[in-house]
């Protein structure tokens, strides 16, 4: 499937393009290969050795095999999906939706390739009551997946306790153990001792993957082929892409250069780093690399427990519709932003611009146009824009969006984070700083053994009224 390849574009973030002050040049290019290149062996030896098991996901018979097994006792029944999850535990899920099925998918039946897919990754009342009112009466048709790989993350624990009780109420305790799946810890963990206790079906989050690596495990693989997407050709195409980004000459290996890349921008100012898609099902791999991003490389301190406070911010935009809103920034504000854009050739399908009337001799340029091509054409424009303002841009090009071209990007950004989290010497893997605001919530919810930090948190955040007009 090499023609399916997705590429990586960096000529527009050189020095060539956009000048000295900017741009990178060949020497500090090559710079970059001589410290880039012995953290590719790294890596390939800590995949050898087992250290990253995310890496091991493309390969597994295993995860894919108990997820088809478990579709095939349950898909024929279920007309609704709910995945109930947060973070790593969701963003997979919904990207993979996004970019495979289409648009219409909940909405019209003829094109769905299996049930309608919601996926919960908040708590807002109003949106969670909302939709538990329409599915009130749908109830047996309704598989629940509950996704939590700690099984304790309160999000995930009250939209499951709310789904409970409701089905024990409806359907009894045989609906419950009908109507959840819970994808947990293969051993541990609250959930995996409800659905013990309970006897629910079960998927599984591998020991050592952290959530925002793992969409390729049951996590991802469940929904996605729940909702008809091919996830053998996912799981290929981050398989291609392994071979890829496990070569060490640096030229040859896109997550080696794009890692590199970043690190060279983050350290000459450009501390903010934009991913633009042009294309709609791309929209929501934009989310999921905000996660990937911001949990793996914003870290107070590096390995060797210096203080560093690094971390580019990455931020998602979207084109077209944020050249309407965001562009005048990029190109006049400062210059501290590393562009990445994704671009698709082949749309799978197109529409011509009708003529328009004659009391509009204005438009006829679009007359007969694809609308294809005023889309690239405006992603184009936009680099163009934003070269011509000295702004560093990156594209990754996709032939076409498909499960086999979506396989290679997650795990080239997978290992690109890895790569970078190295390039910076911390570690990617980890996220401690979630954790205050998880324990200060168990606090302000009255969970024992916090009330010591409840009261530190009243005093310190109880509104001051001469501060509120
Ligand atoms: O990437 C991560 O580790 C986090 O974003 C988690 O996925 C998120 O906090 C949800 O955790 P859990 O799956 O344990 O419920």
């Amino acid at each position: 499937m090499s023609d399916s390849e997705i590429k990586f574009y960096y000529k527009n973030v050189t020095a060539d393009v956009i000048g000295a002050e900017h741009g990178i040049t060949h020497q500090q290019l090559e710079a970059l290969n001589e410290q880039t290149s012995p953290l590719i062996k790294q890596l390939n030896k800590e995949k050898e050795v087992g250290e990253t098991p995310y890496r091991d996901l493309p390969y597994s018979k295993e995860n894919p095999k108990r997820v088809k097994d478990l579709i095939a006792k349950v898909k024929d029944d279920c007309k609704n999906l709910v995945v109930l999850g947060i973070g790593g535990s969701a963003l997979g899920n919904i990207a993979l939706q996004t970019a495979l099925n289409p648009y219409m998918y909940n909405i019209d039946d003829t094109q769905r390739a299996g049930p309608r897919l919601f996926v919960f990754d908040n708590i807002d009342p109003e949106q969670f009551g909302s939709f538990l009112g329409w599915v009130d009466d749908k109830l047996d048709k309704t598989i629940f997946n509950v996704i939590s790989k700690s099984g304790r993350t309160v999000e995930t624990a009250a939209q499951f306790l709310i789904v409970r009780q409701l089905l024990l109420e409806k359907l009894g305790p045989e609906g419950l153990r009908n109507q959840v799946i819970v994808t947990t810890d293969a051993k541990k963990g609250t959930l995996r001792n409800i659905a013990g206790d309970a006897g629910l079906k079960t998927l599984i989050v591998p020991e050592g993957v952290g959530g925002r690596f793992s969409v390729l495990s049951d996590v991802g693989l469940f929904s996605a082929a729940m909702c008809g997407i091919d996830i053998d050709s996912l799981l290929e195409g981050a398989r291609d892409m392994d071979k890829r980004v496990s070569s060490e000459d640096f030229y040859k290996n896109p997550a080696a250069i794009n890692a590199a890349l970043n690190y060279h921008f983050y350290n000459h100012g450009k501390k903010i780093s934009v991913m633009f898609p042009y294309s709609y099902h791309l929209k929501d791999l934009a989310d999921w690399y905000r996660q990937l991003w911001a949990e793996s490389l914003g870290k107070a301190e590096d390995l060797k427990g210096s203080k560093v406070h690094i971390g580019p911010t990455p931020v998602k935009a979207l084109g077209t519709t944020d050249q309407h809103s965001q562009v005048q920034l990029y190109r006049e504000g400062p210059n501290d932003k590393l562009f990445t854009f994704l671009k698709v050739e082949n749309f799978g399908r197109d529409l011509k611009i009708a003529p328009a009337p004659e009391c509009a001799a204005e438009l006829d340029y679009l007359a007969n146009k694809d609308l294809s091509v005023l889309f690239n054409s405006e992603k184009i424009a936009t680099e163009y824009a934003l070269l011509a303002s000295k702004r560093p841009c990156l594209t990754v090009v996709f032939p076409e969006v498909n499960a086999y071209t979506v396989g290679q990007f997650i795990y080239l950004y997978e290992v690109t984070a890895s790569l970078t989290g190295a390039l910076f010497g911390i570690n990617p893997y980890d996220q401690p700083a979630v954790e205050l605001a998880k324990e200060a919530t168990f606090a302000l919810m009255g969970k024992t053994s916090y009330k010591e930090l409840a009261q530190q948190i009243r005093s310190l955040t109880e509104v001051d009224n001469e501060f509120l007009v």
